[in-house]
C-alpha cells in the first residue's frame, strides 16, 4: 500500500524513548526532569470554576464561525492589548493546528521556511507534513543568544515563504531583542517573505533583558505580514482545553484573515464549549501562570545552588520559558549520556541535541519538574558529569 512521502520512513523512537519505554514496562520509578505538561506537575488548579466554565450551556449552541466565536476572540484580544482586535484572529485547535492551516495558507509543496535553531522540533513535521521544508539557520551564543541575521538572509531562496521564530524561545529561553525584531521584519518585508512569532512562552520572562521585545503586538504596523500564535496550553497552563489562535498583522492582513477562515472553514476544529468557556479560562489564567512562574524561579534557583559545587558544570542563563540549558564537559555524545543518566540514576533529561544544539555538551531541563523531584534529580545526576 502506498504512503504519503511525507510520512516518516519508519515510527521506531529513538534510543532513549526506547530506554524509557523498557523502564516504565519494568514497573521502575524514575524521576522526570522532561515534564513539559503542566497538568501533571502538581498545580492546583480552581476545578471548581474551571468545571462550572466548560459546562455553560452556551457550549451547547452550535453555531460556528471559522474564525472562532466573537467572544472568545474578544477575550483574546483583550488578554493581549496593544490595540488588537477580534477581527484580527483565529482560534484553533492548538498551536500545532495552526501552524499547519500557516504553511497551508504560505507555501506550495517544495517550498521552504526558514527556522533559526535551536528550537521546537516541531517544525520540522508540521512543515513537512504540508508538503514543505523547515531549514534550520543556527543561532549563535555569545553571552546571550543571538539570531544570526546574516545567516537567515543568506538562507533565503527563491522557494523559501516565511521565518519561523519563538520568542522566549523552546528551549533555549533567547527573547528576541528589539533591534533583532527590526532586522527581522526588515529582512521579511525586502524578500516578501511572512513571519510567523510563537509567543506561546511570553508570559514567562525570568532573566529578561531590557532590550527585549516583549511582543511582536507592540509593533502597530510592521512591514511584512505578522503572524503571532499563542494558545491556553502556556498562557492559562490548560493544555488539555486544546485553544489556540492566531493574531494577523501587517500588509494584507484583511485577506490574510479570510484565507485563513476559509482553511480553518474545512475543519471547524475548536470545540463550542471551550470557545464559551474562554473569556472565563483567561480570568483564571493568571492565577495558574503565577503558580507557573514561582516554580520556574524556585527550580532555577535549586540549579544554581546544586551546582556550586560543581564548577566544571554551568548554566545558560534563562531569559524566560519553561527550561533551563545544562553545560558539561562532552566527554560522550549527549543521547549516550542521557541514556547513561537514565540507567544509572533512574533520572530521565533530555540530550540538546533533541533541539539542534550543536555539539555534545547541553542537557534540558524542563524548570517545570516539581520542585522536589528537581532537586533530587540533580543530586542524582551531576556526579555523573
Ligand atoms: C514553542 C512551542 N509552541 C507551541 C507549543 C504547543 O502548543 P499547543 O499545545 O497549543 O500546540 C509548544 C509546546 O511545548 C512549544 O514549545
Amino acid at each position: 500500500m502506498h504512503l504519503s512521502s511525507r510520512l516518516p520512513q519508519g515510527f521506531e523512537p529513538n534510543a532513549l524513548t526506547a530506554a524509557l519505554a523498557q523502564v516504565k514496562a519494568e514497573g521502575r520509578e524514575f524521576l522526570d526532569l522532561t515534564v513539559s505538561n503542566p497538568s501533571r506537575c502538581g498545580f492546583t488548579y480552581p476545578e471548581a470554576e474551571l468545571c462550572a466554565a466548560l459546562s455553560s450551556p452556551a457550549g451547547l449552541a452550535y453555531d460556528p464561525d471559522p474564525l472562532g466565536s466573537r467572544t472568545a476572540r474578544e477575550a483574546i484580544a483583550a488578554h493581549h492589548g496593544h490595540g488588537l482586535r477580534a477581527d484580527d484572529l483565529l482560534l484553533t485547535a492548538s498551536t500545532s493546528e495552526a501552524y499547519g492551516l500557516l504553511f497551508k495558507l504560505l507555501g506550495d509543496p517544495g517550498d521552504e521556511v526558514l527556522v533559526p535553531s535551536p528550537s521546537y522540533p516541531l517544525f520540522h513535521w508540521l512543515a513537512r507534513l504540508e508538503g514543505l521544508n523547515a531549514r534550520s539557520v543556527p543561532s549563535y551564543f555569545h553571552d546571550r543568544w543571538h539570531l544570526d541575521l546574516g545567516g537567515l538572509e543568506a538562507a533565503v531562496s527563491t522557494q523559501t515563504r516565511a521565518i519561523v521564530v519563538v520568542s522566549p524561545n523552546n528551549p533555549t529561553g533567547h527573547f528576541l531583542s528589539r533591534t533583532e525584531w527590526q532586522g527581522l521584519t526588515e529582512l521579511c518585508a525586502s524578500h516578501g517573505l511572512a513571519l510567523l512569532v510563537d509567543e506561546v512562552f511570553a508570559d514567562y520572562a525570568l532573566e529578561a533583558p531590557a532590550d527585549r521585545l516583549e511582543t511582536a503586538l507592540a509593533d502597530l504596523d510592521p512591514p511584512c505580514p505578522v503572524f503571532l500564535l499563542s494558545g491556553l496550553s502556556k498562557v492559562a497552563a490548560l493544555p488539555m482545553l486544546k485553544l489556540g489562535w492566531v493574531a494577523v498583522r501587517g500588509p494584507g492582513a484583511g485577506p490574510h484573515l479570510e484565507a485563513l477562515a476559509f482553511l480553518a472553514d474545512q475543519y471547524l476544529s475548536v470545540s463550542a464549549p471551550v470557545q464559551a468557556a474562554a473569556p472565563t479560562l483567561l480570568a483564571l489564567a493568571p492565577g495558574l501562570r503565577e503558580q507557573v512562574r514561582l516554580r520556574l524561579v524556585a527550580n532555577l534557583f535549586a540549579l544554581d545552588d546544586a551546582l556550586l559545587p560543581h564548577p566544571h558544570l554551568a548554566r545558560l542563563p534563562v531569559e524566560g520559558g519553561w527550561s533551563a540549558l545544562l553545560r558539561r564537559p562532552a566527554l560522550d555524545g549527549d543521547e549516550a549520556c542521557a541514556l547513561r543518566l537514565l540507567e544509572a540514576t533512574s533520572t530521565l533529561v533530555h540530550p540538546g541535541s533533541f533541539f539542534d544544539l550543536p555539539g555534545d555538551g547541553h542537557l534540558v531541563l524542563s524548570l517545570l519538574t516539581p520542585e522536589a523531584v528537581f532537586r533530587e534529580g540533580l543530586g542524582r545526576i551531576f556526579p555523573l558529569l
